[in-house]
């Protein structure tokens, strides 16, 4: 049977795949100067319920409070360590949302926005991967990472509704035709 983290650590190759597509965002804006904007748009939506919602929120709200039971410290430990590194996301989440506000792109508030966004995840990823989640591995019996798997199933039904994660993969396939050509 999986571990519970292999959800989450799929789930961080579907955020990676965005980031990069976000990255693609940042170099078309500062090359040309133009981008549609519903791109960005679509783009931060992604990020506030692929990443925000569905990902930190399984994570802050199950597996985090599990990992904490069995002995992984929060408060100055890496449970509280990646908790503030979630909400410095969602600031920079925030951010790239107000540079399109008026219907206008801040090309400026965008890129910086974006760019520590992209920065911060990709770290904030291979912390998890190589450092927390291998403990939980260890640290959380069999048992509690098979409810943990049923708690994420019923976590996406009730919070993020049926068909939100395929309508947000859809989003990116979309992106990866238009600002990759490679495929
Ligand atoms: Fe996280
Ligand atoms: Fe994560």
């Amino acid at each position: 049977m999986n571990c519970a983290s292999a959800d989450l650590r799929n789930e961080h190759e579907g955020i990676l795949f965005g980031l990069e597509i976000l990255e693609q965002m940042v170099r078309t804006v500062k090359e040309t100067g133009q981008i549609d904007i519903n791109d960005i748009e679509d783009m931060v939506n992604f990020l506030r319920l692929f990443a925000d919602k569905c990902h930190h929120g399984k994570e802050e709200g199950l597996m985090f409070p599990a990992m904490e039971k069995v002995g992984i410290p929060n408060e100055n430990g890496p449970i509280g360590h990646m908790l503030i590194e979630h909400n410095e996301g969602r600031k920079y989440i925030a951010e790239m949302g107000a540079s399109t506000e008026n219907g206008a792109l801040n090309a400026n508030r965008f890129t910086e926005a974006a760019t520590d966004y992209f920065n911060l995840m990709r770290a904030h990823i291979e912390k998890e991967n190589k450092v927390l989640f291998p403990m939980g591995d260890k640290m959380l019996p069999m048992e509690q990472q098979a409810k943990l798997l049923q708690q994420f199933e019923e976590f996406e039904e009730k919070v993020m509704g049926k068909g939100t994660h395929d309508k947000l993969h859809e989003t990116l396939r979309r992106f990866e035709l238009k600002y990759f050509n490679n495929v």
